[in-house]
């Protein structure tokens, strides 16, 4: 856990980032990271109701201490949230109880539970799933015909996509939806006031508390009458031998369920958002529908729409010639990563066919998105379907962010389209 009592100069452009609304708030993000990158890349960030930590801004520095897992641990603290809930989750982990998810884990223990899913995110399983994927993508393209001329993306389409994915892909009902839907937006909306259940730490816990049960009965189920999916996968998982404990089991699911759905909508949105407002790169893809991988990755750079993870050091350390002590934390800013000068040609322009794009988005090393390829699949089957059928596109209101400072992209992308 970070040290509080440790002295450093608080960086005043760095407090930006743990400030929720400034994720709402494209211009204000990216003005004080512009800054932190050329002035500060390693700033100390002091701003409560969190505890502080360094923000680290630059593209080398996140991939060099995602590279050093050993140095660098997930465990202490995984992701940025007020202290209270840091600590009541931390000692709900500890007492065996709470959500200890893959993003919690260091190794050996976090190798040996993402080998159980893995095989699913492999190229093969891919494959497998393109159909339904592409069928899932024709379905809310009709759909965005059906409901136009005009419609809130986000919330028809956007949000409703990519969870129907995650459910084929765990080998959920449909049916199950609904439920799914409002759980995931309450997990990782939770600084947003239009997405929370209520806004104290209690009603946060009681979300993590729902997901945890529903998964509980499913386990239950997939271990009496195993099926041919992810959730059996999981719910049958060994580790040396023995099963899976209840908690990684229940955390399992949660990750996917979570990591897998409000990411997509962010990057499928704020890829479309893009498209509208720089014009001749949608017609550029029209004319060449080569260009959609490229495309696919300018989307996902351009939206990051996971903000940042953590690190914890082990032992006293530096980067970039900033001390950093034992048990004082690091936040690795990927949207700053993803615009930096020293990686990026022109890192505000938004060009489908960028190439090479490094790109930070999915993180880096042992931590590596798991559902990279499942993602890229999603939102090349969705565009591939929508764009040659486009007529026309323009936005038909203000485009509205989330305030959350871990995952978060549109809340509101209001269309006026004409669709084939
Ligand atoms: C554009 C969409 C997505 C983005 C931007 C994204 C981003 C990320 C990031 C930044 C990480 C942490 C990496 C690190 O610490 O180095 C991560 C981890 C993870 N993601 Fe994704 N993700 C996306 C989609 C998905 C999908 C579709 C799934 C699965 C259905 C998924 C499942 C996971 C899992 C299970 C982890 C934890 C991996 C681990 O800790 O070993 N993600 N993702």
């Amino acid at each position: 856990m970070t040290s509080s009592t440790t002295q450093h100069r608080a960086s005043e452009q760095g407090r930006v980032l743990a400030d929720p609304t400034a994720y709402a708030d494209d211009a204000r993000l990216h003005a004080a990271l512009t800054w932190l990158r050329a002035n500060e890349p390693v700033a100390w960030v002091d701003n409560p109701p969190y505890l502080p930590f360094w923000a680290v801004t630059k593209h080398a520095d996140i991939m060099a201490i995602e590279r050093d897992n050993e140095l660098f641990v997930s465990g202490p603290r995984p992701l940025l949230m007020p202290a209270d809930a840091d600590e009541v989750l931390k000692a709900q982990r500890e007492a065996g109880i709470g959500l200890r998810t893959l993003i919690h884990m260091d190794d050996p223990h976090h190798r040996k539970v993402r080998v159980i899913g893995a095989d699913w995110f492999r190229p093969k399983a891919m494959r497998d799933l393109k159909v339904r994927v592409d069928e899932l993508a024709r379905r809310y393209v009709d759909r965005m015909r059906e409901v136009g001329p005009e419609c809130d993306f986000v919330t028809e389409i956007a949000v409703n996509f990519p969870l129907y994915v995650i459910l084929s892909l765990l080998g959920l009902p449909e049916s199950d939806f609904p439920r799914m839907l409002k759980l995931t937006q309450e997990m990782f909306g939770g600084d947003d006031a239009e997405h929370q259940r209520g806004d104290t730490t209690e009603d946060m816990l009681a979300v993590l508390a729902d997901f945890f049960n529903y998964f509980a009965a499913l386990t239950a189920s997939r271990r009496a009458n195993p099926t041919e999916d992810l959730a059996s996968a999981i719910a049958n998982g060994r580790i040396d031998g023995e099963p899976l404990s209840d908690m990684d089991t229940a955390s399992y699911y949660v990750i996917v369920a979570s990591a897998g759905h409000d990411t997509t909508k962010d990057a499928i949105s704020g890829g479309l958002r893009a498209l509208i407002e720089n014009p001749d790169q949608l017609a550029r893809l029209a004319a060449d529908p080569s260009l959609m991988p490229t495309a696919v990755e300018e989307m996902i750079r351009w939206s990051t729409p996971v903000k940042e993870f953590m690190r914890t050091a082990t032992r006293d350390t530096e980067v970039r010639g900033v001390p950093i002590a034992k048990g004082e934390s690091v936040y690795l800013a990927y949207v700053s990563g993803n615009r930096d000068e020293e990686v990026f040609d022109d890192p505000f322009r938004f060009d489908v066919a960028r190439d090479p794009n490094r790109h930070v988005a999915f993180g880096y090393g042992v931590h590596f998105c798991l559902g990279a390829a499942l993602a890229r699949m999603e939102m090349n089957s969705f565009f591939t379907e929508l764009v040659p059928r486009l007529d026309s596109i323009e936005l038909a209101g203000p485009p509205e962010l989330s305030a959350t400072t871990f995952v978060g992209g549109l809340k509101h992308l209001p269309i006026r389209y004409s669709l084939r």
